[in-house]
């Protein structure tokens, strides 16, 4: 039997609740129900400092970095400020990016499905900036991708969708990630 698909989740807001993380974890439920292992790494509890070029994996990244190399897949979840995705998320993505010496560098070869979640319907603009930075770390976006608008209104308080429609998108997205890396495999990638 072929080794267990590994998806890291990475996301979520430094607000006190998010909805970014809900958000992120439905998908990895939908990763876990296509069979994969999962990992989730919420930003607020990983309280990262700022990313200092050539600093090198630093102790508050190592878990990531480490959880990052072994996945085939990734699942990155944000919210959108001022049309992007954050800053926590972007400078999480920056401390990846000390994976450039890894064999192989980066993201090479994995691959990445994006959520973003907004007040608003420019939440889009977040996948369109995730979507250019996965590329940047040589990762494969899937096709597929959720936005999460009217967040107020999207989760209830224990974090579950309150549209059953987005409960499935995310979960879907989940599974998306998982059939991806399945086929490259099957192509000996
Ligand atoms: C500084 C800031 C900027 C924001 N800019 C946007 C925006 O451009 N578009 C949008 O749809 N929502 C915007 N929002 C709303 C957040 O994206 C929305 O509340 C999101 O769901 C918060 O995610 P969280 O619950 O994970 O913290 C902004 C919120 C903040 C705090």
């Amino acid at each position: 039997m072929s080794e267990k698909i590994r998806v890291a989740g990475l996301g979520g807001s430094l607000a006190p609740v998010s909805t970014s993380l809900a958000a992120l974890r439905i998908a990895l439920e939908g990763a876990q129900e296509a069979g994969a292992e999962t990992s989730l790494f919420d930003l607020k509890e990983m309280d990262l400092p700022m990313y200092i070029p050539r600093g090198g994996v630093i102790d508050a990244t190592r878990s990531l970095v480490e959880a990052v190399y072994e996945a085939e897949a990734m699942l990155w979840s944000s919210p959108v400020y001022e049309g992007s995705f954050s800053g926590a998320f972007k400078n999480a993505l920056d401390h990846i990016h000390e994976m450039g010496s890894y064999d192989p560098p980066m993201l090479r070869g994995k691959v990445v499905g994006h959520i973003a979640t907004g007040s608003g319907t420019n939440a889009v603009q977040g996948i369109i900036a995730m979507e250019a930075c996965a590329r940047s770390l040589h990762a494969m976006s899937v096709p597929p991708f959720v936005v999460v608008p009217k967040t107020g209104q999207a989760f209830d308080e224990e974090g579950k969708a309150i549209d059953p429609d987005m409960d499935q998108q995310l979960r879907s997205l989940g599974r998306s990630v998982v059939e991806a890396v399945t086929r490259l495999r099957g192509q000996g990638s």
